[in-house]
């Protein structure tokens, strides 16, 4: 979904040459005609994070249509003439036929008749021979009509400055287009032209927001012929639609053409200011190419006091912005944090994503929601935020449209009366672009989403870590399937794994943040992983931020700020699946193993330096074990205990020792890995309990164990499958296996 425009070409200058182009009086004088006046709309009065404009405020304002649709904008300058922008006009190095075009003039909407608005056919298209692509400047046409347009209070041109103008940085300036008013979000009907006002920068400042590392892999040279202007914040700019439209800036009551929307980077977004082809250093090639046609453009001398305005600073100070959304005082400590209360139900827990609006799950609503209209009772419903002595009144609710059938569209947004004024207790969360990719080992937080209890525990319970992207499709998928490569956006469920074993949250639902340099980002939604197994899954957000921008037009969308993969290599090719572990492959032998390793996972447990049990190395630090191998009935102190690991059955025991647990009952699965199904229970050879029921246990005591998907076969039933021969399970059921685990710390190595 990147923005730029990368228009590869060679251009020619199409039309009839200017030199031999003599349909009325050519005069040779460069003095304006004194009947045409410019740049003052009758008194009265895409773009984005702009409005709608009032109806004869830009009357120069053209949209150039291309086989009828609305494609670029352009400006009048002359009853005959357009300026727009070349990058328009050229596709794969050539010059779209002037016949295709349409100029509309004097059009406010798109939608309705206006007095005054026409449309006049394109005759010529003009454009400097040296262009080639946006990024390389001379991003410049001129369109001659087929016949004058009409002039009138809605139908006028715009002042064109000389090349000796200088336009003061920092002053006010305004764009206008009938372009996406977000990225890759048209303008909706009925195509109200907007407007928006742009602060000019210098080209040092430019410079150097786009020399800040950011989304775009930039190597950036702001050319001369080219400026900048927006807000290093971003939030508003032009977009998509509105290039050949211009920049206008007032100066002594006249309206002159500063800039013409060229390119910019993703729309709006931070220190990515968009960037316009200067009016001024083309004054001589506009001059020649509409040489001999009258009445020409209007280039007023720039008002006296202006001439000296102040020059840029040649260092003129960096002042970039920083994130504005997603700050903490510290985790846990959210400014974001929103409960809806909606009478007869829990609060539901969701979050502020901009001044007015609050993302939550659309299931805490679903029953108010019906298709004929608001929730009847939405007069009653209140938003609790931080920091607020009162709770906030809500004015709309939009569910996800595909909230009731899709668990990863979970959403609604909730518009509050008033918005809020934003302050370090209360700013929204930062919400991911699509082409986000959260970095795998990426600290995050469980935040409370939906209903449930409120949390209370420890806070490390609440902690995690962003697992690769291949583990977590893997682990969802199936062993040897082909994983895409990594980056190209967030398509599977994010994975946050708990640090910590403890209380297990188990009817709640949560959210997940993830922090990038100190900005917290809400990076998944509706943790879907059941009960207390691990690790967690989220469906990720990102997926859903063109919807909520779209909504609420100014939710905090920030971009990727952590760009460091480590890990070089690997992670962009194509990957399959291995059997499931983080740490390796889990479950696997080596094919020409030597009988002492045929099963790595084996571990002695040698207890109290006079027997030895089978223990099984279920992660890299945990190795399970019988109870009744390690604790002695009725004895309530732990004998000292030393594992092997890595020999189990290799070297002969000392004749001290007598094993006393038979070896666990292992099967293999469709894809070659070896799972543990069940312990053998005191005293017997042949019976075996069912490891399945002790995995929510397991699961929250080791980080690391890897349970095979409960899809995937030939995998245990969850219920816990009884590894019992027929009629030996007894009336009682299936036996449970009395475990252990052992934590294990380095002793000696070798
Ligand atoms: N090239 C775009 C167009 O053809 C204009 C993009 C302007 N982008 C920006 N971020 N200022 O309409």
């Amino acid at each position: 979904m990147s923005q730029h425009l990368l228009l590869p070409l060679v251009i020619l200058v199409i039309g009839p040459d200017p030199g031999t182009f003599q349909d009325s009086a050519f005069s040779p004088s460069q003095e304006e005609p004194e009947d045409l006046d410019c740049g003052r709309p009758e008194p009265s009065a895409r773009i984005m994070g702009g409005s709608d404009a009032q109806p004869g405020t830009w009357p120069w304002q053209v949209s150039l249509h291309h086989w009828g649709g609305h494609v670029c904008g352009g400006s009048l300058i002359a009853p005959s003439w357009v300026l727009s922008a070349a990058h328009c006009f050229v596709s794969n190095g050539t010059l779209e036929p002037a016949s295709e075009w349409s100029v509309l003039l004097g059009v406010h909407s798109q939608d309705e008749p206006q007095d005054g608005a026409h449309v006049r056919e394109v005759a010529a298209i003009l454009v400097p021979d040296n262009y080639t692509r946006v990024e390389l400047g001379s991003d410049v046409a001129l369109l001659r009509l087929a016949s004058p347009a009409r002039l009138g209070p809605t139908v006028r041109p715009v002042c064109l400055p000389r090349a000796s103008h200088r336009f003061t940085h920092g002053t006010s300036c305004w764009a206008t287009g009938a372009g996406d008013v977000l990225e890759a979000d048209p303008l909706p009907r009925p195509w109200v032209l907007q407007e928006v006002e742009l602060r000019l920068l210098g080209e040092a400042a430019c410079q150097c927001l786009y020399s800040r590392p950011g989304p775009f892999n930039l190597t950036f040279q702001l050319l001369p012929g080219m400026l900048c202007a927006g807000y290093p914040e971003g939030r508003k700019d032009t977009c998509q639609g509105d290039s050949g439209g211009p920049l206008v800036c007032e100066e002594g009551g006249r309206w002159f053409q500063a800039g013409i929307t060229s390119f910019g980077f993703g729309c709006g977004r931070r220190n990515r200011p968009g960037v316009f082809t200067a009016v001024a250093p083309h004054e001589a090639w506009i001059r020649t190419q509409v040489m001999g046609s009258v009445p020409g453009p209007v280039f007023p001398t720039q008002p006296l006091e202006l001439q000296s305005g102040p020059r840029e600073p040649m260092e003129e100070n960096c002042t970039v912005a920083l994130p504005e959304c997603g700050k903490a005082p510290r985790p846990g400590a959210w400014p974001w944090e929103a409960q809806v209360m909606v009478p007869g139900s829990k609060p539901c827990h969701g979050a502020l994503v901009s001044e007015s609006w609050v993302l939550a799950p659309a299931s805490c609503f679903l029953d108010r929601i019906s298709s004929d209209g608001p929730p009847r009772d939405l007069n009653a419903w209140r938003v609790l935020l931080p920091s607020r002595p009162r709770a906030e009144r809500v004015a709309r609710l939009v569910p996800h449209e595909n909230a009731s059938w899709d668990d990863a569209s979970d959403l609604a947004l909730l518009q509050l009366r008033v918005p809020v004024n934003l302050s370090a207790a209360l700013r929204p969360v930062c919400l991911p672009y699509l082409e986000h990719y959260f970095l795998p080992g990426s600290r995050c937080r469980l935040a409370r989403w939906g209903r449930g209890e409120p949390a209370s525990g420890p806070s490390a319970l609440l902690e995690a870590e962003l697992l690769s992207g291949w583990w977590c499709h893997c682990l969802y998928g199936h062993q040897g399937e082909t994983v895409p490569p990594q980056g190209g956006g967030g398509g599977g469920p994010l994975l946050g794994e708990r640090r910590e074993a403890g209380r297990c949250w188990n009817d709640s639902r949560w959210s997940l943040l993830c922090r990038e340099e100190g900005t917290w980002f809400l990076a998944g939604i509706r943790d879907f992983s059941s009960g207390c197994l691990r690790p967690r899954a989220f469906s990720p957000l990102q997926t859903h931020g063109p919807w909520i921008s779209h909504v609420t037009r100014g939710a905090y969308l920030e971009d990727q700020l952590v760009w460091d993969w480590g890990l070089e290599g690997g992670e962009t090719e194509i990957q399959t699946c291995p059997p499931h572990t983080e740490h390796g492959a889990c479950g696997l032998r080596q094919k020409a193993a030597q009988m002492e390793h045929l099963w790595p996972w084996l571990a002695e447990v040698h207890v109290a330096g006079d027997h030895v049990c089978t223990g099984i190395l279920v992660a890299p630090g945990w190795v399970l074990a019988a109870t009744h191998c390690v604790l002695r009935l009725g004895s309530t102190t732990v004998p000292y205990i030393e594992v092997y690991l890595g020999r189990a059955g290799a070297n002969p025991l000392p004749q001290s020792h007598q094993v006393t647990s038979a070896p666990p009952l292992l099967c293999q699965t469709e894809g070659g890995s070896w799972v543990l199904m069940g312990m053998a229970i005191r005293g017997s050879r042949e019976l075996f309990a069912a490891i399945s029921p002790e995995e929510a246990w397991i699961s929250q005591t080791v980080g690391e164990a890897h349970f095979l998907p409960p899809s995937g076969p030939p995998y245990w039933s969850p219920e816990g499958s009884n590894l019992c021969p027929l009629g030996m399970a007894g009336a009682s059921g299936p036996p449970r296996a009395a475990l252990l685990l052992l934590l294990l710390t380095p002793l000696i190595q070798g």
